[in-house]
């Protein structure tokens, strides 16, 4: 089969690839441990799990409206009027299968083709595939390690060219960790002042687990006058551990919300009913669990710095929310394995991986190299044996 040259291009999201790369090796008996899942290992919320449940048996099984159920909709409007002092109802908010597809509808119904959308980086894998399959231009902009790894207002400055039509946020990140300041938004609002066309799109997916605070702080919370061309996402998958429910939201301009809408009611028609119930739940009555998941996490964030930071040549951040820690591996980059030079993360990833059967995602894949990407939402037991292994590995490498 010839397949178009959309799909025939299309690299597959590597962190799903390295995640299935450790579960094949698993199952053919190797004792494996994965740092690379981009998931909670605690079970979805026993509320949701019960709503869900509940919505099955009491025969709520069929088609939604294509933005999600009105209490839904109304429930995730009243929630982010909280977190971020916008005053949202229902008619802002459209719902659909995963927070994913929130953002390739977001960009099917934003971009034409051309139009570039700036990616501070490291990014999330699937941003610029996304923009890419809307026919825009990802300009993906490097942000150092001086720099907290954030997009600061003069490298954004830089980057914003007649043809930009997005800028693409994500705090607490996907793959660092970090988490923007009211002070860090409040800059990068003042230059986006300037360009009054360029749109934004708030990833929230992570808000709700960060450490020092209840809600990360929010660019619409320090300059709500930008609310007319931001798009806020957030979704059920990491607050409530649902990532299989497949339940993503949006909120945002009456027509970029509209236009969403229009996409998904004629692509996948709506979010699973039972999911869109039990995400209800999750939201009015998951506090006490994720108060509780919260503070286990952050033990863990404390675990696993502390045990990289005993490794040498590898270098943690402290992250601040998320399940995430982004260490750089810069110092090990050149040595050589089985005879093989180390030159890039990848090479690294990849001789980790081979040598001690552990598995990481390697920096370059979310732009940046010197570095990787360890998920910690995972027993202590095994962060201890994968932090071994980790040794174990960088003491052979000449
Ligand atoms: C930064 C970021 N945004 C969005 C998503 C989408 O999450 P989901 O499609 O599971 O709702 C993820 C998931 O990995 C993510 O890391």
């Amino acid at each position: 089969v010839k397949l178009s040259n959309r799909v025939a291009n299309l690299k597959p999201s590597p962190t799903l690839m390295l995640a299935a790369k450790a579960k094949e090796l698993a199952a053919t008996g190797h004792q494996v441990v994965s740092l690379a899942v981009g998931e909670p290992d605690w079970d979805t919320f026993q509320v949701a799990k019960r709503g869900g449940i509940e919505a099955i048996e009491k025969g709520q099984t069929k088609y939604s409206p294509s933005n999600g159920i009105p209490e839904l909709r109304k429930a995730i409007a009243e929630r982010t009027t909280a977190e971020i002092g916008i005053t949202y109802s229902a008619e802002h908010v459209t719902v659909t299968s995963g927070g994913k597809f929130v953002i390739f509808s977001a960009l099917q119904a934003l971009i034409n083709p051309g139009d570039e959308v700036i990616i501070p980086g490291p990014y999330w894998v699937s941003y610029p595939t996304m923009v890419e399959l809307a026919e825009g231009v990802p300009v993906c902009v490097p942000c150092d390690q001086t720099d907290g790894f954030k997009l600061t207002p003069e490298n954004l400055r830089r980057h914003l060219r007649p043809k930009t039509r997005l800028l693409i946020l994500n705090s607490p990140s996907n793959p660092t960790g970090v988490m923007y300041s009211e002070d860090e938004l409040l800059a990068l609002a003042k230059v986006l002042r300037d360009f009054p066309n360029v749109m934004i799109l708030s990833d929230d997916i992570y808000n709700r687990l960060v450490f020092e605070k209840s809600v990360a702080p929010h660019i619409l919370h320090v300059a709500p006058d930008l609310v007319g061309r931001t798009l806020v996402m957030n979704g059920a998958a990491k607050t409530y551990s649902m990532t299989g429910w497949r339940v993503g939201w949006a909120l945002g301009p009456l027509p970029w919300i509209q236009g969403m809408t229009n996409y998904q009611s004629q692509t996948t028609s709506c979010a699973p009913t039972m999911a869109q119930v039990a995400t209800l739940k999750a939201i009015q009555e998951g506090e006490p669990e994720l108060k509780e998941a919260l503070t286990e996490l952050k033990r863990r964030r404390d675990f696993v710095v502390g045990l990289l930071s005993n490794i040498p040549g590898v270098v943690p951040n402290t992250p601040d929310g998320a399940f995430y820690v982004w260490p750089s591996i810069k110092a090990h980059l050149g040595k050589k394995w089985n005879g093989k030079t180390l030159t890039t993360s990848s090479d690294f990833s990849a001789a980790l991986l081979e040598d001690q059967k552990v598995v990481v995602v390697p920096g370059i894949e979310f732009g940046l190299d010197g570095y990787v990407r360890i998920s910690y939402a995972l027993k202590d037991s095994q962060m201890k044996l994968a932090a071994d292994r980790i040794r174990a590995f960088v003491q052979v490498l000449l």
